[in-house]
């Protein structure tokens, strides 16, 4: 078990509700819940139909609001043959369609149905370690034997286990790479360092490698919260990690960096209670941005004081390191 919120002084700086026994309820709870999930299921097998749509460019954002508006289940973006064209795959739940119609310059390219299976069990297999900017490597394999410590430091960089059990947090996304490369970039050692949407706590681990005093993460997400506990295990650091939200931080100027790499539409509106917990010398690193919304983010952060100093930017990813 990592450390708890009550030890090492946590719980002077957040208001945490309910403490342990709280998360050992719910997690009775999950794994309630995910047996009776079991229980029920139907094992027939599940096929979605999977539309191949190519387009103009320009149309890209009107095709994905309305297949969003027909209840497309996901889509992915194809590499399309020139930068003129649009190429999006569009899954649907079985023997399902898009309802609204598409305008006729939206060309249906073709149709093939996919069987269900454990699209976490195909990656998982074929994650191998990465290199993430000149300090980091990053290792999703399960490790061998179980709870092996981390080794020695490969190269000068710092090996940080994170297994590849969810999907998200395995430094395999462009937000997280960006994040990563931006935090090597600042100034770490001795700092106070706030991990907002840890998710496997990757960002808490890299921070504390390089020499942080102090690293508190959370997440909203409450599997998260278990798997970063079960990661600090399998690493040489061991931040503070939370299940909840801002708002279970007591306001005061505790931090001296944020790491926020999460969609802006999930985190904007909480700016004034991420703004309570921080110093007024700071620095805040913000991912999870698609380029389109860059402006908006850095207009969001500018009445705060905040001034961009790097931007990084990977595919339509984009990301920022900001100071007062
Ligand atoms: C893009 S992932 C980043 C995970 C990890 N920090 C990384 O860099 O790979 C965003 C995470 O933020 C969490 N999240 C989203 N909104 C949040 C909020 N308002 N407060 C706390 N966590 C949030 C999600 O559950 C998710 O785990």
């Amino acid at each position: 078990m990592g450390p708890t919120p009550s030890q090492g002084g946590l719980d002077q700086i957040l208001a945490y509700r309910g403490g342990d026994r709280l998360l050992a309820f719910l997690q009775a709870f999950l794994q309630a819940f995910l047996q009776a999930l079991l229980l029920f299921r139907d094992d027939s097998m599940t096929t979605f139909p999977v539309f191949l749509y190519s387009f103009p460019k320009e149309l890209e954002e009107v095709v994905v609001a309305l297949l969003g508006a027909s209840g497309v289940l996901g889509l992915q973006h194809l590499e399309a043959p020139s930068p003129e064209i649009g190429l999006i795959e569009a899954y649907f739940p079985e023997g399902e369609s898009p309802t609204f119609p598409l305008p006729p310059t939206v060309k249906l390219v073709h149709r093939r149905s996919v069987v269900d299976q454990d699209w976490l069990e195909s990656y998982r297999r074929q994650a191998q370690p990465l290199n993430i900017g000149d300090r980091f490597r990053i290792d999703p394999r399960e490790p061998e034997p179980p709870g092996e410590a981390s080794g020695p430091p490969p190269n000068g960089r710092f090996l940080i286990h994170v297994p590849a059990r969810q999907a998200f947090g395995t430094g395999s996304h462009e937000s997280t790479r960006l994040a990563l490369e931006l935090l090597e970039r600042s100034q770490v050692s001795g700092k106070r360092v706030l991990d907002v949407g840890a998710g496997s706590g990757i960002l808490s681990f890299a921070a504390l490698a390089l020499g942080a005093s102090r690293v508190v993460g959370f997440d909203i997400d409450l599997p998260s919260a278990f798997l970063a506990r079960q990661y600090c295990r399998l690493n040489a650091w061991a931040p503070d990690y939370f299940a909840g939200d801002l708002k279970a931080l007591a306001v005061g100027p505790h931090f001296d960096l944020a790491l926020v790499n999460i969609l802006p539409e999930r985190i904007l509106d909480q700016i004034p209670l991420l703004e309570a917990c921080l110093a007024e010398r700071c620095e805040v690193i913000l991912s999870g941005i698609l380029e389109s919304r860059g402006e908006e983010v850095l207009s969001a952060y500018a009445p705060l004081g905040f001034e961009i100093q790097e931007q990084r930017q990977e595919g339509d990813w984009v990301a920022f390191r900001c100071r007062r």
